[in-house]
């Protein structure tokens, strides 16, 4: 077995059967559909509602009560709880995706259906484990209705919670999940021109006080669900963030 496939196999993404002209129209459709709705979000984030002076003095039951309760935006009317975040909250990984779908909805937690297994593969491969050193929460906190797109709107109401969710961790890297979580680095920037680099995140917001602290952005599990041929990247990316992590890079 070469190396590909046993890291593959380590992904559980073995063995690869798409072909490659299929996986490529996958991508355009998806990217055809992804990069409007990014330019819309990117180009109006504001903070409104959510007051950011004020976040800096919860502390964590606080802002838990804070996000449960909130009504920044109509999500949280729709959804069925808000889903926060599992995991070590003084973890030295903080692993962000984008929005709760239906089964996470129900269960309060990130990442527990298939997208979950995949990201739990992508943990076990590097010798993490969920809630053992590792954070794991969204941008957004509730279900949008149907699993749609947050609105630019609705992503800057939430933007804050994470902030202070950053702020209270001070994780020593953050890895981001997908084309949302790569607003985290508030360009506008699109996935492809910033994955596999590593960055410095101070904040999505004018008013926030995170120190930076880098950040990696990778493809979200649910798009490598979709575009296996992608998953060496991702793997690439993982071994940017360990070394990252050991003080390589
Ligand atoms: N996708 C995400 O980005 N987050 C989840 O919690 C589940 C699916």
């Amino acid at each position: 077995m070469n190396r590909e496939e046993a890291i593959l196999r380590e992904l559980n993404l073995y063995p690869l059967w798409q072909r490659r002209e299929q996986a490529q129209s996958v991508l355009e459709q998806v990217t055809a559909v992804v990069q409007p709705v990014t330019e819309q979000i990117t180009s109006k984030i504001v903070v409104e509602k959510v007051d950011m002076q004020n976040l800096d003095s919860y502390d964590w039951p606080k802002l838990q009560a804070l996000v449960k309760n909130c009504t920044a935006c109509t999500l949280r009317a729709s959804c069925t709880q808000t889903v926060f975040g599992m995991g070590d909250v003084r973890a030295d990984w903080l692993f962000v995706g984008e929005w709760p779908g239906a089964d996470e909805d129900i269960q309060g937690e990130p990442f527990v259906g298939q997208s979950g297994k995949l990201l739990d593969n992508m943990l076990a491969a590097i010798k993490l484990k969920r809630g053992h050193n590792v954070y794991i929460t969204n941008i957004v906190k509730c279900y949008p209705p149907g699993n749609r797109t947050p609105e630019a709107n609705e992503i800057a109401q939430c933007v804050p919670y994470l902030d202070r969710q950053i702020q209270l961790i001070q994780p020593k890297l953050i890895v981001a999940l997908g084309e949302t979580a790569a607003l985290l680095l508030g360009h506008g920037a699109m996935l492809s021109g910033v994955r596999g680099k590593l960055h410095d995140y101070r904040g999505s917001s004018s008013y926030s006080l995170v120190k930076g602290i880098p950040l990696i952005i990778t493809y979200h599990p649910t798009y490598l669900l979709h575009t296996p041929l992608k998953k060496t990247e991702a793997w690439d990316d993982l071994c940017l963030a360990v070394a990252t992590m050991q003080g390589l890079v």
